[in-house]
């Protein structure tokens, strides 16, 4: 565990890619703002660039390749596995590109979060920038959500607004958004483990 680390709150992260949500994540914890610890971060994809940096900051790693398994649920049942072995109580998708089985949001109802680029519902799925950016919508954002089966789809946690500028490209915008999620992120783990959040329905109540 690391040396700023928190017994308690603990957390899983699922990610497919560069990882830099989980990076800003753990840089909160280590400098003492964020009482969490990172307990295990799971990769679908080998090659993924977040694996390499969980590795390089002491986290337990584990590549499970969606592409080995007979399908979606029997990969997610060996992720399953592997975060309940860690004693994750929370579970965070940072760029985790990949749907969840019925069975693995049913096993971890409630305790399973999801940051995306945009202010949902608008703009779900891939590529959420250059979707706002075509849309002509003049502010974007990021949202932390709790998961239920769809593609970003779920109770909605803390959102942030991002303004989009009139030079905006997909990567410009993404970056600026990008520096909000590193923040927000934290701040959603952080009202978790308050024990003040409660659904209602859609809604989620205790973050004001
Ligand atoms: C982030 O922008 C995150 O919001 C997005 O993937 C990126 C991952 O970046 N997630 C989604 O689009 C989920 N639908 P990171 O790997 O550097 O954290």
């Amino acid at each position: 565990m690391p040396a700023r680390g928190h017994s308690k709150n603990l957390v899983g992260v699922l990610l497919s890619g560069r990882g830099s949500n989980l990076v800003a994540i753990l840089d909160r914890i280590a400098a003492g703002e964020l009482e969490a610890s990172v307990v295990l971060v799971i990769g679908n994809e080998p090659s993924a660039d977040g694996v390499q940096a969980a590795r390089s900051r002491g986290v337990p790693t584990l590549v499970v390749d969606h592409r080995q398994s007979p399908s979606r649920e029997a990969h997610d049942r060996e992720m399953a596995v592997a975060l309940e072995a860690a004693g994750a109580r929370l579970i965070c998708l940072a760029g985790y590109m990949r749907l969840l089985s019925p069975w693995f949001v049913e096993r971890f109802a409630g305790r399973v979060m999801n940051i995306h680029p945009s202010l949902l519902p608008s703009f779900p799925g891939r590529e959420a920038q250059r979707q706002a950016i075509e849309a002509g919508v003049r502010i974007s954002g990021c949202t932390v959500h709790f998961v239920d089966e769809r593609a970003d789809s779920g109770p909605i946690i803390l959102q942030e607004a991002v303004p989009v500028l009139d030079g905006d490209t997909p990567e410009t915008l993404g970056a600026r958004i990008l520096e909000k999620e590193h923040v927000l992120y934290s701040r959603a783990i952080a009202l978790y483990f308050s024990g003040r959040l409660r659904v209602e329905g859609h809604r989620v109540l205790g973050t004001s």
